[in-house]
């Protein structure tokens, strides 16, 4: 595979031949301050861009947020009302990093008012959206983004790049699961993920919607599924404005109703022919954060998990001695490696897979083309949502049928 060591970086653009990119974006927590860093550091770590992001305005809900948005960050203003977003001239795009149940009305407003959008995953709260959603930013012209950042792991790509070479030979079988330990504490908050009014749907939009892009991006469509949901913890203790799901109440505390689903998982058949399986929980003990998946060909298998982001295992039948599995360690010698730390086994982190995918965004607003993951493999995901979700109720196989309008 092609990399980008440090030390031999493309040569630089001139400042005079970039492009500027006037940022706003809506919704400061975790994600929208990942995403402040990471624009932050783009002229840093990639030299030969040829754009200079440029952060405009920020706006939550709360106001300290805002206020640290303004002093740390670098933004230039700060709003509590994000219709100030979308009114500032200066801003060319906006980032989305708000509770699902929100990224429609603001997409609609951004779209409306020209800017080009980057949403968090998984773009709306329920498919019906999604679809609107696609449709607004079609209609408007703008070029969309989605914050599938798994797809922009350096050893992810080149497992990508091995299926796509056939060392693999033909995939018959694919596993892919989200696990994290982010709801299994009955303690933690009632933060806006465990309402379907905030939220929309649980797990299967917070966590499966990662696994199938990816499964997606390197196997292809679904084409059917058998699915089941369920929840697990029925009540917590209820969460004030802006705390995450990563807070903790306290034994006694006023508790309310989780409305949306802790696990979700699914059987199905690939458009391809191969067959896989799914799981996805918020609630389970023992695995942390496993995004993860392997895939199983007729000449080898790959594997990947995100708690062990820096290493892949690789199987190769081609390999004489057949050895089994070996570990594969992250290095500038894989995509965009090498713009984080040089040399081999120096690891990057999960914001460094969010700064690779701001920075192909950003590209590819200052060449003016499309980018994917947008709107459209969003829906391409919801299309499956909707079989799983229409398959839990029926307790029957259904087939996915696609909502993309484009
Ligand atoms: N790609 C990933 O790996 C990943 C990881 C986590 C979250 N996400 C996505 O990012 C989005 C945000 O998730 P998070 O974990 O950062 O949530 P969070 O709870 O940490 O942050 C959400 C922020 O939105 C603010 N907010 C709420 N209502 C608002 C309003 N009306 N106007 C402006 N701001 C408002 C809150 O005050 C809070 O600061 C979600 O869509 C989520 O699915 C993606």
């Amino acid at each position: 595979m092609s990399s980008a060591p440090v030390t031999s970086a493309a040569p630089a653009s001139t400042g005079a031949a970039r492009r500027r990119i006037g940022v706003g974006l809506v919704g400061f927590g975790w994600l929208g301050q990942a995403h402040s860093r990471s624009l932050q550091r783009i002229p840093t770590l990639f030299p030969e861009r040829e754009f200079d992001p440029e952060l405009v305005v920020c706006s939550d809900a709360v106001p300290a947020r805002v206020d640290e948005a303004v002093a740390s960050f670098g933004y230039a203003r700060g709003a509590t009302d994000w219709r100030a977003v979308m009114d500032d001239a200066a801003v060319d795009v906006v980032f989305i990093a708000a509770p699902n149940m929100l990224h429609l009305e603001l997409i609609e407003a951004a779209a409306a008012a020209g800017k080009h959008v980057f949403c968090e995953k998984p773009v709306g709260g329920t498919p019906e959206q999604t679809v609107r959603a696609e449709r607004a930013a079609r209609r408007a012209g703008v070029i969309t983004g989605v914050g599938y950042n798994y797809r922009w792991a350096p050893l992810v790509r080149y497992a990508a790049r091995l299926i796509e070479d056939g060392r693999l030979g033909e995939i018959t079988n694919y596993r892919g699961r989200f696990f994290s330990t982010y709801g299994s504490d009955p303690l933690g908050l009632l933060s806006w993920r465990f309402l379907v009014d905030e939220g929309g749907y649980g797990v299967t939009s917070d966590l499966l919607s990662h696994s199938v892009d990816l499964a997606h991006m390197l196997i292809g469509p679904i084409a059917r599924v058998a699915g089941t949901t369920a929840t697990f913890i029925a009540k917590r203790p209820v969460a004030l404005p802006g705390q995450g799901h990563y807070g903790r109440g306290a034994p006694g505390d006023p508790t309310g109703a989780v409305t949306n689903e802790d696990y979700a998982g699914m059987l199905c058949e690939f458009a391809g022919g191969a067959r896989g399986t799914f799981e996805a929980s918020r609630t389970m003990v023992g695995p942390e954060s496993q995004m993860a998946f392997d895939a199983y060909g007729t000449r080898g298998a790959v594997g990947w998990n995100l708690e062990r982001l820096n290493e892949l295992q690789v199987y190769l039948a081609e390999d004489e001695l057949h050895t089994g599995y070996r570990t594969v360690f992250g290095g500038d010698r894989f995509p965009y490696h090498g713009h984080f730390v040089p040399g081999s086994a120096n690891g990057i982190g999960f914001e460094d897979l969010v700064a690779i995918e701001d920075y192909e965004f950003c590209r590819a607003i200052a060449q003016e083309r499309p980018f994917a993951p947008g709107f459209g493999e969003a829906v391409e995901w919801v299309s499956v949502q909707a079989a799983l979700l229409r398959s839990a109720q029926s307790g029957a196989w259904e087939d996915v049928v696609s909502l993309r309008e484009d």
